[in-house]
């Protein structure tokens, strides 16, 4: 496998990023994640836009490191076997003697790899997941998609622990996202998910599920639930760059709505997604 690194395609074996880059020492360092079906990007504009959105909020100048990411995303896009899969890209603040001060002038770190798609979920299960609630114990600039990514890294480990997939965060009495993903929930006659705001990361596949909620007619109120209304929910589901949109059927090991079988609203904004996907791989949509 050829990976991206600073401007050269080596193998990825061969790929070496020095003891003292920043990205190692203090997770100073910022990443995306795009789904590619097709050979062709879902949203490339926006995650590069969120890439360079991420990079301006920890202060990283790009022209330490000049590069088009539109090129390098495209040639790690044609090497996917299957065509489907999704793009890692990550920069860091390069390397340069510990100190917690921004070096002056070092080059940034690039690297980019694809990763092909583990086979096409089937089934019903396939778009399923289970929860539990955990305390968020995350910093306040979630909005940031930095790859100090501890908080999440024991967050998922302790849903894994309690049997679980997804841990759903709450802080304040909402619960405004998931570990590795965007959280909405059926709440009474309207779809609720967390508004934009530092305590989420702004979700691309979350824009999209609320551009198709919206051409379906499904009320959306963009407002985080509490625990209670969660706990009251009539369906939940999540949303993500890998997890696509994913009915959440168990919270705490509790069935969620009606027997925590897959809702409605669920099924339908499921069904609008595959066909999203799908013009997205015929190239008819981005
Ligand atoms: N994570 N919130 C958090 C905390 C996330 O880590 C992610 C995705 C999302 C969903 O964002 P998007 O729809 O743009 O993928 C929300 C990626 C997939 C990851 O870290 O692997």
């Amino acid at each position: 496998m050829l990976v991206y690194l600073n401007g050269d395609w080596i193998p990825a074996d061969s790929a070496h990023v020095s003891v003292f880059d920043r990205g190692f020492i203090f997770g100073d360092s910022v990443y995306e994640v795009i789904p590619v079906y097709g050979h062709r990007r879902l949203r490339e504009a926006a995650h590069l836009a969120r890439l360079k959105a991420s990079m301006t909020a920890v202060g990283m100048d790009e022209r330490l490191r000049p590069v088009h990411w539109p090129t390098v995303c495209a040639r790690l896009a044609e090497t996917l076997p299957s065509g489907d899969g999704t793009l890692y890209l990550q920069v860091t603040r390069g390397a340069a003697p510990r100190q917690h001060a921004f070096p002056a002038n070092a080059p940034l770190t690039l690297f980019a790899y694809a990763r092909p798609r583990v086979s096409e979920p089937t089934g019903s299960a396939a778009c399923e997941v289970t929860a539990v609630l955990c305390d968020d114990i995350r910093w306040a600039r979630c909005d940031i998609k930095t790859t100090s990514l501890i908080a999440n890294v024991l967050l998922v480990q302790e849903a894994l622990s309690r049997g679980a997939d997804e841990a759903l965060l709450v802080r304040d009495d909402r619960v405004n996202e998931g570990a590795v993903s965007n959280v909405f929930a059926m709440c009474g006659d309207r779809l609720r998910t967390a508004p934009r705001s530092h305590l989420i990361l702004g979700g691309i596949t979350r824009d999209v599920v609320l551009e198709l909620a919206a051409g379906l007619g499904i009320a959306v109120e963009e407002r985080a639930p509490s625990r209670t209304e969660l706990s009251g929910a009539r369906e939940v589901f999540i949303t993500s760059s890998s997890r696509e949109v994913a009915a959440v059927t168990h919270i705490d090991g509790r069935p969620v709505g009606d027997g925590g079988v897959q809702g409605p609203v669920f099924r339908r904004l499921h069904s609008a997604f595959q066909t999203f996907k799908e013009e997205v791989r015929m190239g008819r949509r981005m």
